[in-house]
C-alpha cells in the first residue's frame, strides 16, 4: 500500500508514530516558513506540517503543492500546540510533521471548489461528477448508499430470500412509460426492450418454484423527469409466493424499521409511527388530496359541501351542485395573515388549477372576518367553525371545484402551510401504508381503461363482480408504502391463473392477438402451476434521498442523467457511426416538422 493510514483515523494515541498518508490537497497555506497542507481522502483529512527546518526538500515540494493536487506524505504524528487543536475535525488533536512530500500527480485548477459547500451550476457539475464526487457530501451519500444495500441484502438473505440476476435485453414491459428500445443486429428490424421492472421475470421466478426473491434491480422508464425521477433507477425488488398481503407488508416494514435504526447515527433520522399508519386510497383522498401523503402533520381536508349545498354564495352551491366539494384545512395560528399574504395562497392554488380561494380568519369570540361573511348564512358560519373545531387565531382555507382539483390544489396548500408551520421536520420519517387503490383509471384520449399499477394486479374478491359492469368501482390488491409526501414503493398481490390474467386484458382491450404476442409467455406459464404470489419494488434511489436528508435524487446517485436525460459527463446520447447504423439495419430520417 501506498499509505499506512487514511486521512480521517490518527488521533492523540498515535502521537510519535512514523506515518504515511495519500491523498488530496484539500487547502494549502503558506504561513512563510512552515507549509500547512491539508490533506483529504475519503476517510477524512489530516493536517500536514511542512517545515524546513525539518526537511527543506519536503517543505520544497510542499510550497509546489496546489489545490487538488496528489500527495503522498512521509512523518510524524505530533500533538498540535496548545490552543490550535481544532475540536471540529476528528484529526483534530493531532499533526503530521512531513519528513518527505512527494506529487504523484499534479491537478488542473478544478472548475469550481471541491472544499467549500458553494451552490455549483448542476450542469457543470454533472459535467465534471468526478470532481464532484470528491466533495464531502457526495461521498456520505455514495457511502450511505451503500450501507442501505448492504443492509438490505444481509436482512433479506437471513430471512431466506435469493437474489437472482434477471436480463436487461428483454421485451417491452407495460409499466406505464415508454420503453427505451435496443435495435438487434442479428434479426434485422426488431428490437430488445430495456425493463421498466423486471415485473414479468419475478412472476417467472415464482412460476420456477424460488418463492422468495430479490434483486437490486436496475430499471428504465422513458418518461418526463423530476426531481424524484431517473430514466434508469434502481428498485429494491421483490417477490414472494403463498402469501398474502400482510406478508408482504410486515416483511418491508420489518425490513424498514431496523434498516432507519441501523443508520440513525449516521443519518439523524428516526421514524415517526410505528407500526405505520394504514389508510385506505379513499382515505388518503378525502383526508390529504394525496396518495402520497405527508403524515408528519395534521392539518386535514374537511368536508364542508353537505353544509353550503344551499348556500347563498353561489361558488359554493354551483359547486356543490355540479357535482363537485367544497372542503376547507383549518391552520392554526395564522389569523394575523396579512391581505396580501393571502392574496399570495391564492396565487397559489390558482397555479394549481383552483379557480379561487376562500378564506376566513376567527377572531376572539369566534366572530369571523372574510370577504364573502356577508353571502353565508349564521347557520352556515357556525356549522362551518364546529366542523373544523376552529378556534380563535384560525386561519380557514376554502376551495370550492371538482373532485381532482381540490385535491391537488388544497392538498398542496396544505403541504405549504404545513412547511411554513416548520411541521415538516427532516428528522423524522412518517411512513405510511396505502392500500386499496383503485384496479384501473379511466385513460380520457384513448378511451379506455388502464392497469392503475399493472396488468398483474389481481382485485379484491369482493369487487370482483363488478369487474366488467363497473370497472371503476373495483378496488386491487395493490398497496404503496409512502414517507413524507413521496411515492418510495408500490406491489401488490398478483393474478397466477390465465383465465383470470386473460379477463384482465379483455377489461383493459386488448386483442386476443395483443395479448398473445405481449404476453403469450407469461400466460403459458400460469398454465404450469403457478403458485398465488405477490410483491412490491421500494425505489432505493428514493430511499436512500430520505435517509441522506436531499430533496433530488440525483444527489443519491453516482452519475445521473440531466433533467434533459443527458449524460454530461460522457455526453451521451450520441450519434453513433453510419457503419453501427448500417449494421443495425437503421438509417435516420429526417423528421419533417
Ligand atoms: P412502480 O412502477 O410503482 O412498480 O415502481 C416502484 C417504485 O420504483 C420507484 N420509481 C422510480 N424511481 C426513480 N425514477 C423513476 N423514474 C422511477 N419510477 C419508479 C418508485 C416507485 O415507488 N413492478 C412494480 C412493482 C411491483 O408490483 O412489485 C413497479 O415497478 O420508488
Ligand atoms: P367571485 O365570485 O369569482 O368574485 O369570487 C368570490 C371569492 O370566492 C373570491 O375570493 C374568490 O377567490 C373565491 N372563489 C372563487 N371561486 C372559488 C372556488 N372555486 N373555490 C374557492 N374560492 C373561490
Amino acid at each position: 500500500m501506498l499509505k499506512t493510514h487514511t486521512c480521517g483515523e490518527l488521533r492523540a494515541e498515535h502521537v510519535g508514530q512514523e506515518v504515511t498518508l495519500a491523498g488530496w490537497v484539500n487547502r494549502r497555506r503558506d504561513h512563510g516558513g512552515l507549509i500547512f497542507i491539508d490533506l483529504r481522502d475519503r476517510e477524512g483529512i489530516t493536517q500536514v506540517v511542512a517545515n524546513p527546518e525539518v526537511s527543506a526538500e519536503a517543505h520544497a515540494t510542499a510550497s509546489q503543492a496546489r489545490g487538488e493536487y496528489v500527495l503522498r506524505v512521509r512523518g510524524l504524528v505530533r500533538r498540535r500546540p496548545d490552543g490550535l487543536t481544532n475540536p471540529d475535525m476528528p484529526t483534530g488533536e493531532i499533526e503530521v510533521v512531513a519528513n518527505s512530500v512527494e506529487i504523484l500527480n499534479p491537478a488542473e485548477t478544478p472548475p469550481f471548489y471541491i472544499n467549500r459547500d458553494d451552490e455549483v451550476d448542476e450542469a457543470l457539475r454533472l459535467r465534471y461528477r468526478y470532481l464532484d464526487l470528491r466533495k464531502r457530501r457526495m461521498q456520505r451519500n455514495l457511502i450511505l448508499r451503500h450501507k442501505v444495500i448492504k443492509f438490505i441484502r444481509d436482512y433479506l438473505d437471513e430471512k431466506g430470500f435469493v437474489e437472482i440476476e434477471t436480463p436487461v435485453l428483454i421485451k417491452s414491459t407495460p409499466e406505464g412509460a415508454r420503453d427505451y428500445v435496443v435495435p438487434s443486429r442479428v434479426h434485422p428490424g426488431k428490437f430488445y426492450a430495456l425493463p421498466q421492472s423486471p415485473q414479468q421475470i419475478k412472476q417467472l421466478l415464482m412460476v420456477a418454484g424460488f418463492e422468495r426473491y430479490f434483486q437490486i434491480a436496475r430499471c428504465f422508464r422513458d418518461e418526463d423527469l423530476r426531481a424524484d425521477r431517473q430514466p434508469e433507477f434502481t428498485q429494491l425488488d421483490i417477490e414472494m409466493s403463498f402469501v398474502d398481503r400482510e406478508d408482504v407488508l410486515q416483511l418491508v416494514e420489518g425490513l424498514f424499521i431496523a434498516l432507519v435504526e441501523a443508520l440513525s447515527a449516521e443519518t439523524g433520522k428516526s421514524i415517526l409511527h410505528k407500526p405505520f399508519p394504514r389508510l385506505s386510497y379513499q382515505e388518503a383522498m378525502e383526508r390529504y388530496g394525496s396518495d402520497k401523503p405527508d403524515l408528519r402533520f395534521g392539518l386535514p381536508l374537511i368536508a364542508l359541501s353537505d353544509l353550503v349545498a344551499e348556500s347563498e354564495f353561489r361558488v359554493f352551491r354551483q359547486a356543490v351542485a355540479e357535482g363537485g366539494q367544497v372542503k376547507a384545512i383549518r391552520v392554526p395560528g395564522c389569523a394575523d395573515y396579512s391581505r396580501r399574504q393571502l392574496d399570495e395562497l391564492g396565487e397559489f392554488v390558482r397555479k394549481r388549477g383552483a379557480k379561487g380561494l376562500v378564506w376566513l380568519l376567527v377572531e376572539p369570540g369566534l366572530s369571523v372576518r372574510s370577504p364573502v361573511a356577508k353571502f353565508l348564512s349564521q347557520a352556515e358560519i357556525e356549522g362551518l367553525l364546529a366542523r373544523t373545531e376552529a378556534e380563535a387565531g384560525d386561519l380557514i382555507l376554502i376551495i370550492a371545484d371538482e373532485p381532482k382539483v381540490v385535491a391537488e390544489a388544497l392538498g398542496g396548500l396544505r403541504l405549504e402551510m404545513g412547511q411554513r408551520l416548520g411541521l415538516r421536520d427532516d428528522s423524522l420519517l412518517a411512513f405510511a401504508w396505502v392500500l386499496d387503490f383503485p384496479l384501473l383509471e379511466w385513460n380520457e384520449e384513448e378511451g379506455r381503461w388502464n392497469a392503475m399499477h399493472h396488468p398483474f394486479t389481481s382485485a379484491l374478491d369482493e369487487d370482483l363482480p363488478l369487474l366488467e359492469t363497473e370497472p371503476g368501482k373495483v378496488r386491487a390488491r395493490a398497496y404503496d408504502i409512502v414517507c413524507n409526501g413521496w411515492e418510495i414503493g408500490g406491489g401488490s398481490i398478483r393474478i397466477h391463473r390465465r383465465d383470470m390474467q386473460e379477463r384482465m386484458f379483455r377489461v383493459l382491450g386488448l386483442s386476443n392477438e395483443d395479448v398473445q404476442a405481449q404476453f403469450g409467455h407469461l400466460l403459458e406459464a400460469f398454465e404450469y402451476g403457478a403458485p398465488p404470489h405477490g410483491g412490491i419494488a421500494p425505489g432505493i434511489d428514493r430511499l436512500v434521498m430520505l435517509l441522506a436528508g436531499e430533496s433530488n435524487i440525483r444527489e443519491v446517485m453516482a452519475f445521473p442523467k440531466s433533467q434533459q436525460a443527458v449524460d454530461l459527463t460522457f455526453g451521451a446520447p450520441s450519434p453513433i457511426s453510419e457503419q453501427q447504423l448500417a449494421e443495425l439495419h437503421l438509417r435516420l430520417v429526417d423528421d419533417e416538422p
